[in-house]
């Protein structure tokens, strides 16, 4: 007892001290004013997301958990998500760096202070086996996705952080779909030490066969498409979808251009390069994703489907935590933790193919399905509402699989992510589905 006690406060306090690293490092080479500036309407200025870390620790490990107040109340309400909408922001009196980096400091003395005394092993379900420490942990970790969501929308300088991660090279896979047979699955999980409420309960499922693309969609079938007057073609669109393009003149992925005709080049944190073919597609809203699996005879595949695909090993009929097994991902299973500033090519990780042998399902880019985000059976929201339970409802639609710029921590395969259908900012792409 003990000892476990001992060895899990430090894994914690380890894992806490890694992700504050990693949001530094992402954070040193922005300029004082790139720092403040609001670049999109819909992000946060980055200072923003540095003190909200910080703020979100101390409401959770030091007051929730622990009943202790450090700062001000208005720093609080300063950095309240849902207190603030993200184009309030920019008006609001934020700390700067060199003040966030003393607040961030305070907090995390103060965390440590008290994790040497916390109770893991009470009933206390915030405090059990940690769980509100992996909760803070994984925040920093989506933080840390969401500013490098802002950092490519950012004009001007380009970031290019070293050093930099070199990609595998992809390979095309064999066969452009693989069958899943019907039957029963375990959708979900009861764990609740790392998994977040909206991954529980765990619910048998049972599912029609259906078949789902090996990879992602690449930049070279999204490319025909674009070719193929898909942007002109009001039949392959929803209604909403159409509208939307039409007002907005999207005719290709966020970041494409062509400096001359046919030959298509995409712009990536700051710098301009050639559009890789084999690449997953990015940076595609949900509409435009639904528009393509029509033109292509096929739809987006359900959560359910996607979580079978991923997860379900059907020769033990056991679930899987990431496509390849339980095991922790490594630079062999997937592209994930950032450092690459990018997706493989497809086909570029045979060591992370599912139990059927899907590929590149963890990692390279979020794919979009086609299920808006509910509440599954048994669900209870925990530790606060505004995490998920909020956002129930027919307005956003589920993201699955992490990306690139996911930390291996916030990612496995129950974990559910969703926004907006019109959302392009997000390193999202999409694989395509249909009923067997
Ligand atoms: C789960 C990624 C949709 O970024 O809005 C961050 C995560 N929640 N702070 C978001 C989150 C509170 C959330 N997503
Ligand atoms: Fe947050």
């Amino acid at each position: 007892m003990e000892t476990r006690d001992a060895v899990s406060k430090d894994v914690l306090a380890g894992k806490l001290e890694e992700a504050r690293e990693r949001t530094r490092f992402l954070l040193g080479p922005v300029s004082e004013e790139d720092l403040v500036a609001q670049h999109d309407q819909i992000m946060s200025p980055l200072i923003w997301d540095y003190g909200h870390i910080a703020n979100y620790e101390e409401l959770w490990l030091l007051h929730k958990a622990h009943g202790k107040v450090l700062s001000k109340r208005e720093l609080y309400d300063m950095y309240d998500a849902s207190l603030h909408p993200r184009e309030e922001r920019p008006s609001l009196n934020l700390l700067n760096r060199k003040d966030a980096e003393l607040y961030l400091d305070a907090v995390r003395k103060a965390v440590l202070e008290m994790l040497e005394d916390a109770d893991l092993d009470g009933d206390d379900p915030l405090l059990k086996d940690g769980f509100i420490y992996e909760l803070i942990v994984q925040h920093e970790y989506q933080h840390n996705e969401t500013m490098l969501q802002t950092l490519q929308l950012k004009r001007g300088e380009g970031y290019k952080p070293e050093p930099r991660v070199e990609l595998p090279s992809g390979r095309a896979p064999e066969r452009e779909m693989v069958p899943i047979p019907g039957g029963e699955f375990l959708m979900g999980t009861d764990d609740r030490a790392v998994a977040l409420d909206n991954e529980r309960n765990a619910h048998a499922m049972d599912l029609p066969g259906f078949l789902i693309d090996t990879t992602p969609v690449t930049n070279a079938a999204y490319l025909r498409f674009v070719e193929d007057g898909g942007y002109e073609r009001p039949k392959l669109w929803s209604p909403a979808g159409w509208e939307y393009i039409k007002e907005e003149r999207i005719d290709t992925p966020m970041h494409w251009y062509q400096p001359e005709p046919h030959s298509w080049w995409t712009e990536r944190f700051g710098f301009d390069e050639p559009l890789n073919p084999a690449a997953p597609v990015v940076h595609v809203s949900w509409y435009e994703a639904d528009a393509y699996a029509r033109w292509a005879g096929k739809r987006l595949p359900t959560e359910a489907e996607w979580e079978k695909a991923a997860s379900w090993d059907p020769d033990t009929g056991t679930k899987r935590l990431y496509s390849w097994g339980d095991e922790a991902p490594t630079p062999a299973h997937a592209n994930l933790d950032q450092l690459a500033f990018g997706a493989a090519e497809v086909g570029a990780y045979p060591e992370g193919a599912s139990a059927y042998g899907v590929l590149g399902m963890i990692g390279d880019v979020w794919e979009w399905t086609c299920s808006d985000l509910y509440a599954y059976p048994g669900f209870e929201a925990f530790p606060y509402r505004e995490y998920s339970e909020i956002f129930f409802g027919p307005d956003y639609k589920v993201l699955r699989g992490g990306s690139w710029a996911t930390r291996p921590g916030a990612m496995r395969n129950t974990f559910r992510n969703w926004d907006y259908p019109i959302r392009r900012q997000l390193f999202v792409g999409f694989r395509c589905a249909k009923s067997g």
